[in-house]
């Protein structure tokens, strides 16, 4: 069964790392990808595994934290592919650092990213899909959202926001048969993990019952079934993607 034949999925932050195996992942099951980042050029990997699977690849430049941006790409987005069925917003930054030494900027930085962007594209890209009554949403959230962690008050904040606006979407939207759900990562291998350094990376490997970090596509895996008919029983849920180490 292909998936997402004749689809098309809008993916925020699609240049690397989770974004970029979300944007192959859900190509392969049959998508057409809208795949928007900070800078057209830095999608070029993303356009070249989109389009060597023989599916369509468009790259549009928005800082999901910027409404008129977003509000422009998703409109071009809607112009060009005709449909939006998937939304996956993925786009997101660490500032981290303690509390006491936290500045103001680094806070609303990472909220605006993380929290502000995921409402402005779904409103954003929500209108059109409201107007087919049909479509999808995917949030990528994080089990730091779920539990925590000391240095990451700002990030985890945004997270724990993410996964509420989910459910609330979720309640908001189901009557026009648009699902919303939330994929809560734990340790992934990605650039913004390998910034960390190597006794943290260690203390985070202790924590994990599968003894071994996720790689992108594991978190791509749970996207493809969120975004596709497999799920579509499920609303305003969040599954945690993390080797077992958040179990509630
Ligand atoms: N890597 C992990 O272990 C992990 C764990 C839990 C959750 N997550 C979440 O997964 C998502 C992807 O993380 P990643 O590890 O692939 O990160 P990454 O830093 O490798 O990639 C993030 C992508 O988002 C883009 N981006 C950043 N700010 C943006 C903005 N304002 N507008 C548009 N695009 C922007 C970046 O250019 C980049 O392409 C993030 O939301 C992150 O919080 C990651």
């Amino acid at each position: 069964m292909i998936l997402l034949e004749g689809k098309t999925a809008l993916i925020t932050g699609a240049a690397r790392g989770i974004g970029q195996a979300i944007a192959v992942r859900l190509a392969e099951a049959g998508a057409d990808v809208a795949g928007c980042d900070l800078q057209v050029d830095w999608l070029d990997e993303t356009r070249a595994r989109v389009e060597a699977l023989g599916r369509r690849f468009e790259g549009y430049a928005m800082d999901v934290g910027n409404a008129e941006q977003v509000g422009a790409a998703v409109d071009q987005v809607h112009t060009d592919f005709g449909q939006i069925d998937v939304l996956v917003n993925n786009a997101g930054i660490t500032k981290d650092g303690l509390l006491a030494r936290m500045s103001e900027a680094d806070w609303d930085a990472v909220l605006d990213i993380n929290l502000k962007g995921t409402f402005l594209c779904t409103k954003a890209v929500g209108r059109h899909m409201m107007k087919q009554r049909g479509g999808t949403i995917v949030n990528i959230a994080s089990v730091i959202g779920l539990i925590g962690n000391a240095g990451q008050a700002n990030y985890g904040a945004s997270k724990a926001g993410v996964i509420a606006f989910t459910k609330s979407v979720a309640k908001e939207l189901a009557g026009r048969n648009v699902r919303a759900n939330a994929v809560a990562p734990g340790f992934i291998e990605t650039a913004m993990t390998d910034a960390l350094k190597e006794e943290v990376q260690q203390a985070m490997l202790n924590l994990i019952p599968l003894k071994t970090f996720g790689q992108p596509r594991d978190v791509a895996d749970v996207v493809l079934f969120l975004a596709s008919d497999l799920s579509g029983y499920v609303t305003g849920q969040v599954i945690s993607v993390c080797g077992g180490m958040v179990t509630s």
